[in-house]
């Protein structure tokens, strides 16, 4: 038996630290959506009882860091499943790049690999399980477009992302998540408004959800690195109807009402960044249940 899935990437519409938490982690707000760039798993039943990953990317590790190999195990020994699997990667979602490439992955191989071992279990099951790994992951199990609280782990879904380009550049920087938290200064940021954006997703506005676009972790990455700034800028001078940081960066995107506007901020960028992508909302939510 095989399985195939598509594991797509997010990005967040709006991020909002509250209050950094007794255990560490930031209470957020997050309104997020997911993007037709994807990642591609395939999930096979063999006769050993091991896990094996073969990723189809180069410096990516294919053991306990990562995260499809965690959400494998997790579920193997939680439930003591007596019978292994090969999965294998493709990778085309950029690595460290505030996109949730990693999540979306090991999201992606707890839902096949429910199916593949016949777990039986719920999505909201699996979102549980998924918090012991990683924040994001929840959001990725449930795709389309979500408001998410508490760590990112508590999920409420919203209405589909209208209809438009999102035009993404990853400058070559890596940038690491934990230290850009940890440099965060709540009391000087500039907080996004969160309630206007929620009700721009459910208004299905896209003039609304561009002008409330937010993200407080800007303050730290933009600041120290001119680049992923000057990408932002870029993007704006090129025509987008708003521009912002994905996650803790580096990505930023452009979000932009018509084709051949999108097509000019594409083609500009491209002198800038050697990794750009123009890509619509992934609204076909259905594709992994
Ligand atoms: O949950 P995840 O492993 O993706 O989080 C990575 C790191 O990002 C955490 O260890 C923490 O430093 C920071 N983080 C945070 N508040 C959140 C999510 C992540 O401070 N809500």
């Amino acid at each position: 038996m095989k399985i195939d899935l598509k594991a797509p990437a997010k990005i967040n519409l709006s991020l909002d630290a509250l209050y950094k938490r007794e255990d560490g982690y930031h209470e957020v707000e997050m309104v997020m959506t997911t993007i037709d760039l994807a990642d591609r798993l395939e999930l096979e039943l063999i006769s050993s009882d091991e896990i094996i990953l073969d990723v189809r990317a180069h410096f990516i590790p294919n053991d306990h860091r990562n995260l499809v190999y965690q959400a494998a195990l997790l579920l193997k020994e939680k439930y003591n499943v007596r019978m292994g699997a090969r999965i294998t990667l493709d990778k085309q979602i950029p690595v460290s790049a505030g996109l949730a490439g990693g999540s979306t992955d090991a999201a992606a191989a707890l839902k096949g690999l429910n199916e593949l071992w016949k777990l039986g279990l719920s999505l909201e099951e699996l979102a549980e399980l998924s918090a012991r790994i990683g924040s994001d992951i929840a959001f990725c199990l449930y795709g389309g477009t979500a408001f998410a609280t508490g760590r990112g782990e508590v999920i409420q879904k919203l209405p589909m992302m209208p209809s438009c380009w999102i035009i993404l550049a990853k400058p070559s920087i890596s940038i690491s998540t934990p230290s850009v938290y940890k440099e965060l200064k709540l009391d000087e940021v500039e907080h996004p408004d969160t309630k206007r954006m929620l009700a721009g997703i459910e208004a299905g506005d896209l003039d609304a959800i561009c002008d409330s676009m937010g993200n407080v972790l800007e303050s730290v990455t933009l600041e120290k690195n001119p680049k992923v700034k000057q990408l932002k800028q870029k993007m704006l001078e090129f025509g987008a109807d708003a521009a912002m940081m994905s996650g803790s960066g580096p990505t930023v995107f452009a979000i932009v009402k018509q084709y051949s506007r999108a097509k000019r901020v594409y083609n500009g960028l491209r002198g800038f960044c050697s990794e750009v992508y123009m890509v619509r909302p992934w609204n076909d939510e259905g594709i992994n249940k």
